[in-house]
């Protein structure tokens, strides 16, 4: 519950605006929906592919992405995750995923991925990529 709770405050701060507490998560949302898919697929290759594939096949430090939008947390059979991911429960869409990317031991604690995504263009343009890879 607490990463819930800290996920929905990183997704209102990354509005960099007063956001109405009913809305938190229209920035993420909006900025996935208009994220650059092209620009996405070579930040997605510089920054991410150094410990992750889009092949189930081979294994690296991280889980492969295949079809992660719209996977549940923590599911990539024989990757080791950490256990605050493992439990997560949530299915990932732009909202859990832009605070993700951007500080991912924010919110999950104990995460096994250190890499922080501080440009929000980088991480709606990877996620507007990642959408695609099905
Ligand atoms: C230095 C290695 C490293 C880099 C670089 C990295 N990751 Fe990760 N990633 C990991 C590890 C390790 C995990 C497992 C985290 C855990 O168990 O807490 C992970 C987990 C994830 C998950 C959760 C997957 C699932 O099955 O629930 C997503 C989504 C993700 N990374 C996306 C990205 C994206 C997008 C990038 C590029 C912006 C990126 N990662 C860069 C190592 C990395």
């Amino acid at each position: 519950m607490i990463s819930i709770v800290s996920a929905i405050v990183l997704a209102a701060s990354a509005a960099a605006a007063p956001a109405p507490a009913a809305a938190p998560a229209a920035a993420p949302v909006a900025a996935a929906a208009t994220g650059d898919v092209v620009r996405g697929e070579k930040r997605f290759k510089v920054i991410c592919m150094t410990c992750h594939t889009l092949d189930p096949a081979q294994k690296k430090i991280g889980p492969h992405l295949k079809g992660v939008m719209g996977r549940k947390a923590g599911t990539v059979e024989g990757f080791s995750y950490s256990p605050a991911l493992k439990t997560a429960g949530w299915i990932w869409d732009a909202q859990r995923m832009d605070p993700y990317l951007e500080a991912p031991s924010k919110v999950i604690k104990g995460s096994k991925m250190l890499n922080v995504l501080p440009n929000p263009k980088d991480r709606a343009d990877i996620i507007a990529y990642l959408a695609t890879v099905k």
